[in-house]
């Protein structure tokens, strides 16, 4: 462990200057092996941009609103979506296997008791490739003093296992109750991921979130948080990519919304047209008429 002491408060983000992306859309991912491109490519296409359908909520919380039936709320869905975030459980009994949207699977198991959650448990590589998984998704808890060891764990070993047969990581930070929000916590949460493998972030949205991005090396996407109103969660996801986002990977926004065919269509043209949030909230209600 370096002397933390002689270490100076970080200042340097380089905001507007982007990093080099070695011809590659997506930065962070220009040196990795072509079937990590292919499925990267997969899940954020030409544009470096993506919109991923979140419905994991079920494998510590249930069958909580919106996710009661996945078939009848998420599948109809899956056609505006990018990419779809799920469990294996879903996956294999509910989703279409004539699905061809890139799948970011759920690749660590949950309790419902926060303090056991991700007990070093991560799915096996014969498992992923047999589901034909585009990515792998892991929670990491920064900070929490319980999980975070066990998480980071997690993280490294699946990493491992996506660095062998060329399938993406996605580190999930997870935001304990005791954590402040705030820009900082964010720059360590992701760059932790980031330096631990993980080849996209998911984090959350936070006043000063350019020097969030700026600082992590590889993408990150936002996740949409607690239902709020529609204009709200467009706003937060016009925010999030201005600030230098690869996308969203958005569950409630969407599929708690009264109308979520229209709300997914509008946050996809926020990230891939540029809609500002009054554009895109516009073309919600038309939508959803
Ligand atoms: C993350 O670990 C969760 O399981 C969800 O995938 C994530 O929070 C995104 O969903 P929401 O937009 O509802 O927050």
């Amino acid at each position: 462990m370096p002397d933390m002491d002689n270490f100076k408060e970080a200042s340097a983000f380089g905001v507007g200057t982007p990093q080099e992306t070695a011809g590659f859309p997506l930065k962070g991912c220009g040196n990795l092996d072509w079937g990590m491109k292919n499925r990267l490519s997969r899940i954020f296409g030409a544009d470096g941009k993506s919109l991923m359908l979140a419905c994991d909520h079920g494998f510590i919380m249930g069958p909580t609103g919106g996710v009661e039936r996945i078939d009848l709320s998420i599948v109809p869905l899956l056609e505006y979506a990018d990419c779809l975030m799920c469990t294996r459980g879903i996956l294999r009994s509910v989703i279409p296997p004539t699905n061809t949207v890139p799948v970011c699977l759920r690749s660590d198991a949950g309790t419902s008791i926060l303090t056991n959650l991700n007990d070093n448990v991560v799915i096996a590589a014969e498992e992923a490739i047999r589901v034909n998984a585009a990515a792998m998704a892991v929670m990491v808890a920064i900070g929490d003093e319980l999980t975070e060891a066990k998480t980071v764990a997690n993280l490294y070993h699946t990493v491992d296992i996506g660095q062998k047969y060329g399938i993406p990581v996605m580190g999930v930070t997870a935001v304990g109750k005791q954590m402040t929000r705030d820009a900082k916590y964010f720059r360590l949460a992701t760059r932790m991921c980031a330096e631990n493998g993980a080849n996209i972030v998911k984090t959350y949205y936070t006043e000063g979130f350019e020097t969030v991005t700026a600082a992590c090396p590889v993408p990150i996407v936002i996740a949409g948080g607690k239902k709020v109103p529609e204009r709200e969660a467009l706003e937060i996801a016009y925010k999030a990519i201005n600030d230098g986002a690869a996308g969203v990977d958005m569950g409630r926004n969407v599929f708690q919304s009264e109308h979520p065919a229209a709300m997914i269509q509008a946050v996809s043209a926020v990230i891939h047209k540029g809609l500002k949030p009054d554009e895109a909230y516009q073309m919600f209600q038309d939508l959803a008429k």
